[in-house]
């Protein structure tokens, strides 16, 4: 039954494509002839333009460049002229008579609208049941939220990248199809980055196309080939930088062409429900946060598991615990994803906790804290290219590490926020010329540090009481923190190196550093552990669950949702659990894992003496 449905709406789906193709095709054969410039380029803002304010900037229907597609392999094959016969025949014969005949044509007219409509209801496999599942407060109280958001009219990016991940796309679609129908199909524009799949992605973003199309939402679809030929010579975190900075690529020209700017963009991947993406939305807009994550979740011998942990460090720049979805039955949250105590404390309430590094599946960044700002993705270049021979590589034990692009991301965050905290200050006399701290509280100076070891000497620096301020937590020694064996690195040798314990290597950094990190303006990087990211296959009723216990507890809601805003931020930590793929071999390729010292005051100047 269940699978019978889902043909139905499939070949529903690609009937309508078809006829959308029809329709694209007549369209721009008849008009590529009157217009030279390249009609999938974003075009300048002409003087007319300007005049009519107050109508949508990103209207697409007004704006045919708002819909592109790039890269898509149009190439003939043997079949091509009886396929493209097939539907000229069905065109002419019975479309086309349709659609201009007198008498029928206000009928074809009302069966587009039909289809539009039908399309807008358009949930998925997976996201129809999202509104079963249970969340830690009543789904009416997300609707109010959500209310709130639309009502201020803002512009949304959604950004995706694909590689052979055809399962999900749907499910996508009706995802991005719904927060359409919540924003207006006019406040979202979608980029869709096909990073050379070898699956059915190519036909099922013919589909996004055609559902888009009809919808008049924006979109840029495009595909490229892989960054080498043989995958053995494929630097992964290379690869990552590549797609996305592809992917956002029409975020920047529509901004320095057209002058549109986004509110947030919203990173797509596996499968998250749209309300807990709207709230994902609201919690980075109230928190005024540079990014917010979900948490994503595998299955795994049938539980679900903590899954991202190549990429998320807790604010003390801890790898995640590998957790169990069901690891809160545990109250002493020894067994929960983030070991900083404080954000264990938080996730436990289902609240935002701050993180050194996220990503975990879908996430939403705030431009004007990063892409706007300059940031864009990129990654470590001193690898080891294993298909060159003899290339021996020794690198320094304190070289950057080669992490994943989100990892850099991050880090760039981090340094980010701290010179626009300079900024701030190189207004007022006197501070010009130290690198400034960020106007915080003065905080008492903890002299003895416990344990005898990590506390170190308060840095002195002309211009303030520039203090070291041990983050408020207390940090234990936890053995397992440092011992990785994760899902993105089951291939870490195990024990190879034992990493010297987290607390060594603290002191050894605290005779470099001249400025604490924790004297300067924090990035604000957030997880929600009330947005889940689910894949293929997960039985999203067991996993909510799991998390969130039985639903409808209106009793918690306001008391949950006054907490969502965070009062205090930390400082980055002085050292993070890094990761790293030393060489090529794509995704796979095995990691090493260290302990590598952290100091924004460091970045800082070596960025200065660089001039980025
Ligand atoms: C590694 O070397 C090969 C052969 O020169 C080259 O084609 C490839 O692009 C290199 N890989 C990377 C990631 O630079």
């Amino acid at each position: 039954m269940a699978i019978a449905l889902r043909r139905r709406t499939l070949l529903r789906l690609i009937f309508l494509g078809g006829l959308v193709f029809l329709v694209r095709s007549f369209f721009s054969s008849s008009s590529s002839a009157s217009s030279v410039t390249d009609p999938t380029e974003i075009q300048k803002q002409g003087v007319l333009d300007l005049v009519k304010r107050g109508e949508k900037a990103l209207d697409a229907r007004k704006y045919k460049f708002l819909q592109a597609r790039l890269g898509r392999d149009d190439r003939e094959d043997l079949f091509s002229d009886v396929i493209k016969d097939g539907y000229m025949d069905y065109w002419d014969r019975f479309q086309k008579p349709y659609m201009t005949g007198h008498e029928t044509s206000h009928m074809d007219a009302q069966s587009v609208l039909s289809a539009i409509e039908q399309l807008l209801t358009l949930n998925g496999w997976v996201a129809a049941l999202c509104p079963t599942l249970t969340r830690p407060f009543s789904q009416n109280k997300y609707e109010e939220a959500h209310e709130d958001l639309v009502k201020q009219n803002h512009l949304y990016y959604v950004g995706m990248v694909i590689h052979s991940a055809d399962h999900f796309l749907i499910d996508q679609l009706a995802v991005i199809v719904q927060l359409a129908k919540r924003f207006g199909t006019s406040n979202l524009f979608v980029s869709m980055l096909d990073y050379d799949s070898s699956d059915s992605t190519e036909t099922l973003t013919d589909l996004c196309e055609a559902v888009l199309t009809l919808l008049g939402v924006p979109f840029r679809i495009r595909r490229v080939p892989g960054m080498t030929f043989d995958p053995a010579a494929a630097y992964y975190p290379l690869e990552e930088a590549h797609a996305r900075n592809l992917a956002l690529e029409p975020l920047h020209e529509l901004y320095e062409k057209r002058n549109i700017k986004f509110h947030r963009v919203i990173w797509l991947k596996g499968f998250t429900c749209p309300n807990d993406i709207l709230e994902t939305i609201k919690i980075s807009v109230s928190n005024e946060a540079a990014m917010v994550c979900g948490m994503d979740w595998a299955e795994h011998n049938g539980f679900f598991i903590f899954s991202d942990r190549w990429r998320t460090r807790d604010i003390n720049g801890d790898q995640f615990r590998q957790s169990k979805s069901s690891s809160l039955s545990d109250s002493s949250l020894i067994s929960v994803p983030p070991r900083d105590v404080e954000a264990a404390k938080r996730y436990a309430q289902h609240l935002p906790f701050q993180v050194f590094c996220c990503e975990s599946g879908t996430h939403v960044v705030d431009p004007a804290q990063s892409y706007y700002a300059g940031i864009s993705y990129r990654a470590g270049d001193d690898f080891h290219n294993a298909t060159l021979p003899k290339d021996v590589n020794i690198r320094p034990p304190d070289a950057k590490c080669l992490d994943s692009t989100q990892a850099w991301f991050c880090r760039d965050l981090w340094v980010a926020k701290a010179r626009e905290g300079m900024k701030d200050l190189e207004q007022e006399p006197d501070l010009s010329e130290v690198p400034q701290m960020k106007k915080r509280e003065p905080e008492p100076i903890p002299q003895a540090a416990e344990g005898g070891g990590g506390g170190g000497k308060p840095a002195a620096a002309p211009g303030g009481p520039i203090a070291f301020r041990k983050p408020q937590n207390n940090r234990k020694i936890d053995a397992d923190a440092n011992a990785g064996s994760d899902y993105d690195a089951s291939d870490l040798p195990q024990n190879d190196d034992v990493p010297s314990s987290p607390d060594d290597d603290e002191d050894q950094q605290q005779t470099k550093l001249t400025i604490p990190n924790s004297v300067f303006l924090p990035a604000r990087i957030l997880v929600n552990p009330r947005c889940v990211t689910t894949y293929a296959g997960v039985s999203h009723t067991q996993l909510a669950l799991d998390l969130f216990g039985p639903p409808d507890r209106e009793d918690r809601d306001d008391e949950i949702k006054k907490k969502d805003v965070l009062e205090d931020w930390e400082g980055a930590p002085n050292s993070f659990v890094c990761q790293e793929q030393q060489t090529t071999g794509g995704r796979r390729a095995p990691k090493n894992q260290r302990r590598l010292g952290f100091s924004i005051h460091q970045e800082l100047e070596e960025r200065e003496s660089l001039a980025i």
